[in-house]
């Protein structure tokens, strides 16, 4: 692209696109968006002609690597064969993409397509308050999450959330939903460590549940590792810990894939990783690795046959989308899953992930500045504090100037934002899965380069 031309889209850019969480005073005093114009495997380019790893594969979406031609050409194909046609009535590739999944999750065989993890959210929240009532079970209403969880951005998805910054000014949101502890042990929310600590945060469910009254309780939903929220992962027994709170409260227990399914944390799906059986799954972002808008959630025959009944019962889940299950996006997921499949990438993500932790590490273990680091699969967490003892998070300021810096060397790297006022002290890892071993040498590098460069200057500033 000419230079004129990458300016001229540059002004337009900054005159008409408002973009999601971020502040345009900064575009009006001279900075600018990365425009991106092209991708490959885990890279991306700029207008100007710049080239940068993607290490947050775009929004944690991009699971099989950019300019996959397996896809391009999937969805080309279908545009040509049909275009669009809702799934009030049936299409092949939704038939098949249905039973792809259901393959993979036995237990919750039955799937409900939707455009994006929000949404898919919403319909496991309808769909489970709707289930209860159906039962003859109406005041089952509540819906238990955890602090720094994020389930979306809708008004009930984002009541779900336990992200005080992301909720702030939209409020009040639906009403029924609350939060839990979360196991994040490095900042333990009791004090207490694990094993002693008898993981007191799964507890917190249980007594939720018992202060709210079970008969009040819907469902809990979590992400297996919390991902947005700081990349939180659970220490061993707590998903199993929760879900039999949910089974012995007879509270349905929602797991929201979005960021893990496939592929993310070195399987498929997380909860078959960790052995627990959800009554719902819910998947969005690696299903078509962002090629297309397309989630889905994924029911229990329990809870599907809750809904059986008379035609004019009204016992039919009354929630429709008009683009659910598109079929260019069911196209493009099929043909994903089978790149997916064909290269082993879950397995791939396992190894590479180890490697990546592992030679984090090792380049960070001198540094007074990294209070933790923590991931699985390719989802990494670095915890970035003023100093370990007092474990004072870096200011948002400071976390700007590393993921700066970090562009300024060719690499685009994720951080938490607007999770809880000044407590957005982690960087975030989640390349494409197939990310090379060259590629993870560089990341470390410029993860040394860019947090040493800028700790230093602020020690020295103090
Ligand atoms: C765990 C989780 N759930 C749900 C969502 C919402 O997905 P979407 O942005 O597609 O609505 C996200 C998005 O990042 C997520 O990380």
């Amino acid at each position: 692209m000419s230079e004129s031309s990458a300016t001229n889209l540059s002004q337009l850019d900054v005159q008409h696109v408002w973009h999601p969480l971020t502040q345009h005073q900064l575009y009006r005093e001279g900075s600018r968006p990365l425009i991106i114009t092209g991708g490959k495997g885990a890279v991306v380019y700029a207008d100007d002609g710049r080239a940068f790893l993607d290490a947050a594969a775009g929004l944690w979406c991009v699971n099989v690597g950019y300019g996959r031609e397996e896809l391009i050409e999937a969805g080309t194909r279908q545009l040509r064969e049909l275009a669009y046609y809702p799934l009030t009535q049936s299409h092949p590739r939704a038939i098949e993409l249905a039973n792809r999944i259901a393959r993979y999750l036995p237990d919750t065989p039955h799937v409900y397509f939707s455009n994006s993890g929000s949404e898919a959210n919403e319909v496991a929240f309808k769909a489970v308050r709707q289930y209860w009532k159906q039962q003859g079970k109406p005041s089952k209403v509540k819906i238990l999450s955890r602090f720094r969880g994020y389930h979306g951005t809708t008004m009930g998805a984002l009541a779900a959330t336990g992200q005080p910054e992301r909720r702030r000014d939209y409020e009040p949101l639906t009403p029924g939903f609350m939060q839990v502890t979360q196991p994040y042990c490095y900042r333990c929310p009791f004090h207490l460590e694990y094993p002693s600590c008898h993981m007191q945060c799964a507890d917190d469910f249980e007594r939720r549940i018992e202060i709210e009254g079970p008969d009040t309780v819907a469902a809990i939903i979590i992400e297996p590792v919390t991902a947005g929220g700081g990349v939180i992962v659970p220490p061993e027994g707590y998903l199993q810990r929760v879900e039999a709170i949910a089974r012995k409260y007879d509270v349905k227990l929602i797991v929201d894939e979005v960021v893990t399914g496939f592929g993310r944390l070195g399987s498929m799906f997380a909860c078959t990783r960790f052995g627990i059986r959800p009554d719902i799954v819910t998947m969005a972002k690696g299903l078509a690795s962002g090629y297309m808008p397309i989630s889905a959630t994924a029911f229990s025959d329990e809870l599907f046959e809750g809904f059986l009944g008379d035609v004019d019962s009204g016992r039919h889940l009354r929630h429709v989308n008009t683009y659910g299950g598109h079929p260019v996006a069911a196209a493009v997921a099929l043909a994903n899953i089978d790149v997916l499949e064909s290269e082993n990438l879950a397995a791939r993500s396992e190894e590479s992930g180890q490697r990546f932790l592992k030679q984090l590490q090792e380049a960070l273990v001198d540094l007074p500045y990294v209070g933790d680091i923590r991931g699985m699969g390719l989802l990494v967490g670095i915890e970035l504090v003023k100093d370990r003892m007092s474990k004072e998070p870096v200011s948002n300021a400071t976390m700007r100037s590393i993921t700066k810096s970090a562009l300024a060397q060719g690499v685009i790297m994720g951080k938490a934002s607007d999770v809880q006022t000044e407590r957005n002290n982690i960087l975030m890892f989640a390349p494409p899965l197939v990310i090379n071993d060259s590629d993870i040498d560089q990341l470390v590098n410029v993860v040394w380069e860019s947090v040493t460069g800028v700790m230093t200057q602020e020690v020295a500033q103090a």
